[in-house]
């Protein structure tokens, strides 16, 4: 369902919902709303994205234009149709969407189907009973952003899948397998067993006789077990099913060895397959030692993790597949291993991607709490999630200040740590404690102690002396700010230089926290914060700085020259990178702070050849040199045995000449989701890219795609991130209104409301004043005459616009009921299109009021919809780099993206949209 929706921003029509009757939905959430003037978009969509930066608004949040002083950016409107063709008798139909953000009304045909809060956490609604099976169907959903959840970027909109599901009345129920490898001993040793769990439903009214059947299928495709179960589900009712199985030789998944099998559970009834489901899974297990730290598959195993938010450059929290997978294989290229979705509730695709190539998760909820809807969203969470191999640590909250060291802490991280257990024994549970030697409360209570900064021998040593059979984890480590290219701090601009000194007052520099760690394996590793920058928490600055630097990749995944430093130390491969960049011209002769990050045994600098002297490298470290500035060659050279096993350079460039385009893909699936991530870049004559350009870009796109996004990783940058296209809008008042009185206007077939009737001797009305002719118990008919052209004609959308009808009654088109009157307190539109004719057309609203001042107000128009102002490209690169998000559309063809920049050579890549791999 992310195909084909239309968005408005406004919240005219309130809530929508009209409270005393059932079904009657106004505004855009009435089946009959005009919405041709609306934007077209496809999902996941975050409007957060299109907003202005504003320094009133909130810093945390990254400055844009929403939230409190931002009424008119809070609220918007997702509307969309679909044909349902008729299916099997009682089957079920739901409404699934992945995530919100936020306060969503879901409306179905009119009729409110639902309201879901929280911003993070999947959720569905049956709504077949609501359905017109075999028709035209609306789904309406206001989203309302104006209360934050969180301290960071959070988005607003529909930021992620929404699926439309079919099942028979025998259904395996939503989130309802769940399956498991266990081992004796926690050590996978012999045959596992698999534990599977299935859920039932039958929404039936007869009972209903289940042969289940469960086939779990190796890596390779081929069946390595099969079980069956025979089962009878009550009417209405649900049965939960248990079975093991085994197998020989299991091929176990690891970040290392991401092996996965599929379950596939098969339902049948009556002879008929009712319901199938495939699940992939991984064999593996997972567990804390309070002496020897995590245990993956029976063996101690390091945790070089990473937190993150969910937001990247150009798409906010709206990210396609495609970029969850790009994000993860650049964490893993730098050697992470694991990854915490802090602090929410993730996108199923980014579990998938960390599945399939490997990263362990930290999958953590937004709020600690234990009321009724806390702990329903959290079991939502943990079956959603539970299936995925990457998933290995629960983690109830982040840093809950107030209430963490108090019982009722204790109580509520209890109760929730239970209910994990019950859900999942299979995973520990942690917390990110922000406490050093501190056992009250949660940490007191917690499987795995959870350590949020901290590092030195008065905090986790001395606590782990006090709590020894207690396992520990460094949830959250690191906070060095550094900005991607820059040498030297500029609080005016908002960048922090990207060496590794700055470590804020609660945090530690990438160096000092890896270091305390290293010589302690029973702190497990640990996460740092953050693999990628994000919007919001500008720290150390703020505006006009609207980013944070804490990331290790810029919020476009260009690597800071932290990168190499955790490279180094947490791969075995031979790395060498030098920093800073090699171009101060005017600083000639003046000492430059030059550093190798490295996992060599030593490393010679040489500038233009000459060397500047060879060091050795302690674990951990980094080693620096004082240069005298001179143009040309800094270079180096990593020794291991006495070997050079790595060379690397840095130069000089000349002045900007060309734009370079870099697709990371240069084919996709035409399914409309696929994405290129392409970089761009400035380069001089010599094709070197130029670390000091800032070379303004225009981009154009034709072909079989579109421009999802673009940014450049520059923390203070207030460029668009995207270009919206809106249609053009042309208006023409209704005038000329008559009215009469009339004896009842609910009697069927007024000849007052038909196209001919002649109203020459009814009294003038005017429609645009604030209130109406009607009195109490008024009952009248309004009409009027207006003229299209034949070319007014050919516009794609035509609306019917009344400001405001006081009153309850309808509109007729040339004698055609088209709607209702709609709210009183706003305004109600009607798609007509379809009904008008060139030459004169009639409008008649027959009303009655219950209060005073009935009538037509605030002015009528037609408004005629074309088509949407093509959108400009522009984006200066930052530092050398920006990048350019192209993704798919649903036609197959070649796809052309120019880059172009006055003084520059321009660039054009091709890239191609094939038909998608049948799954
Ligand atoms: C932590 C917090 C994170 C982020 C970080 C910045 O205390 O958990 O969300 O704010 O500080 O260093």
């Amino acid at each position: 369902m992310d195909f084909g929706w239309t968005f408005h921003l406004g919240n005219e029509w309130g809530i929508g919902q009209n409270m005393a009757k059932a079904g009657t939905g106004y505004g855009p959430a009435g089946e009959t709303f005009p919405d041709a003037s609306w934007r077209r978009v496809d999902l996941p969509h975050d409007w957060a994205v299109e907003l202005p930066f504003d320094s009133t608004a909130d810093c945390a949040h990254g400055f844009k234009a929403l939230g409190a002083g931002f009424p008119q950016n809070n609220v918007g409107w997702y509307r969309r149709t679909f044909e349902l063709q008729p299916g099997i008798p009682g089957r079920r139909i739901w409404l699934e969407f992945d995530g919100i953000y936020r306060d969503a009304m879901v409306y179905v045909n009119g009729w409110c189907v639902g309201h879901h809060e929280g911003g993070y956490d999947s959720f569905r609604y049956d709504v077949t009973d609501v359905i017109h099976d075999g028709g035209r169907n609306v789904v309406a959903v206001r989203v309302d952003a104006s209360q934050f959840e969180g301290w960071f970027y959070e988005g607003a909109g529909i930021y992620r899948h929404v699926w439309l599901v079919q099942t028979a009345p025998l259904a395996i129920a939503p989130d309802g397998v769940f399956v498991s490898s266990r081992f004796k001993g926690n050590v996978p040793d012999g045959h596992p067993e698999i534990h599977i769990e299935t859920r039932l439903r039958n929404a039936g009214d007869q009972p209903a006789d289940a042969r289940v059947r469960w086939e779990v299928r190796a890596p390779d495709g081929s069946t390595v077990a099969t079980t069956g179960k025979d089962a009878r589900v009550d009417p209405a009712g649900e049965l939960d099913l248990e079975q093991t199985t085994t197998f020989e030789s299991p091929a176990l998944w690891s970040p290392e060895h991401p092996n996965l099998y599929t379950l596939v559970t098969t339902v049948a009834s009556e002879g008929r397959i009712v319901d199938r489901i495939e699940t992939e899974f991984g064999i593996r297990t997972v567990g804390f030692d309070p002496d020897k730290g995590f245990i993956l598959n029976g063996s101690p195993y390091v945790i070089r993790g990473t937190c993150n938010h969910q937001d990247h450059a150009g798409v906010g929290s709206a990210l396609p597949d495609r970029l969850q997978y790009y994000r993860v294989a650049l964490l893993k290229e730098m050697g992470c291993n694991a990854y915490r979705t802090a602090h929410n509730p993730p996108a199923p695709e980014l579990l998938e991607a960390c599945d399939r190539l490997g990263l362990l998760v930290m999958d953590e909820n937004r709020l600690l709490g234990s009321d009724a809807r806390g702990l329903e969203r959290w079991a939502g969470q943990i079956r959603r999630d539970r299936n995925h191999p990457s998933v290995a640590i629960w983690s109830l909250a982040n840093e809950e200040f107030s209430v963490q060291t108090t019982p009722e802490g204790r109580r509520v991280a209890a109760s929730m740590q239970a209910l994990v257990k019950r859900l999942d024994p299979t995973r520990p549970v942690t917390y990110n404690a922000p406490l050093g030697n501190e056992f009250s409360g949660i940490n007191g209570v917690i499987e795995v102690r959870g350590w949020s900064y901290h590092i030195g021998p008065e905090n986790m040593d001395a606590y782990h002396a006090a709590h020894p059979r207690q396992p520990n984890v460094g949830s959250e480590q690191g906070s060095t700010v550094g900005t991607r290219g820059i040498y030297a701090d500029d609080p005016v601009r908002g960048y922090v230089r990207a060496y590794d000194d700055n470590a804020q007052s609660w945090s530690n520099t990438a160096e000092q926290w890896l270091s305390f760690f290293e010589p302690r394996p029973w702190l497990s590793g640990g996460f740092v914060w953050t693999g990628f920058d994000y919007r919001g928490e500008p720290t150390p600055y703020g505006w006009p700085c609207v980013n944070s630097h804490f990331g290790i990749l810029d919020t476009c995944g260009f690597p800071k020259d932290n990168f190499w430093y955790y490279k180094s130390w947490w791969t075995r491969e031979p790395v060498l990178h030098l920093l800073p960049h090699w171009n101060w011209s005017g600083s000639e002769g003046r000492n430059i702070d030059v550093r190798a990050l490295s996992n060599c045994e030593e490393v010679e600098l040489l500038l233009n050849g000459k060397s500047l002297g060879r060091q050795a490298m302690r674990r951990d470290s980094e080693l620096k040199w004082s240069v005298a500035y001179a143009p040309g060659t800094l270079s180096a050279r990593g020794f291991i045995g006495g070997k050079v096993v790595a060379e690397t350079s840095v130069e000089t460039t000349g002045a900007p000449a060309a734009v370079r385009l870099a697709p990371d893909r240069t084919i996709v699936d035409a399914d409309g989701q696929d994405c290129s991530i392409v970089t761009v870049s400035v380069v001089d004559d010599g094709g070197r890219v130029v670390p000091l350009a800032g070379n303004r870009i225009a981009f154009t796109i034709e072909g079989a795609g579109r421009i999802a996004g673009m940014g450049n990783g520059d923390p203070s940058s207030h460029e668009a991130d995207v270009s919206v296209g809106v249609p053009s809008i042309r208006t023409m008042p209704v005038d000329g209104w008559r009215w009469t009185k009339v004896a009842d206007t609910y009697r069927a077939n007024l000849p007052e409301e038909s196209a001919a009737y002649d109203d020459s001797g009814w009294m003038p009305a005017d429609a645009s004043a604030d209130s109406g002719p009607l009195g109490p118990m008024g009952r009248g008919v309004f009409r009027t005459r207006f003229t299209v052209s034949p070319e007014d004609m050919n516009a794609p959308g035509i609306e019917l616009w009344f400001g405001k009808i006081s009153g309850d009654g309808s509109v007729y088109l040339n004698g055609r009921r088209i709607g209702a009157g709609g709210d009183p307190s706003s305004a109600s539109g009607y798609d007509v299109k379809a009904l008008l004719h060139p030459g004169e057309n009639t409008v008649a609203v027959a009303l009655t009021t219950w209060g005073a001042n009935g009538g037509l107000n605030r002015g009528v128009q037609l408004r005629y919809i074309g088509p949407p102002r093509p959108a400009s490209w522009t984006r200066s690169v930052f530092n050398g780099l920006a990048q350019v998000i192209v993704r798919s559309g649903r036609q197959r063809g070649p796809i052309r993206l120019t880059a172009s920049s006055p003084g520059l050579s321009s660039a054009e890549v091709m890239l191609h949209a094939r038909q998608p791999a049948q799954p």
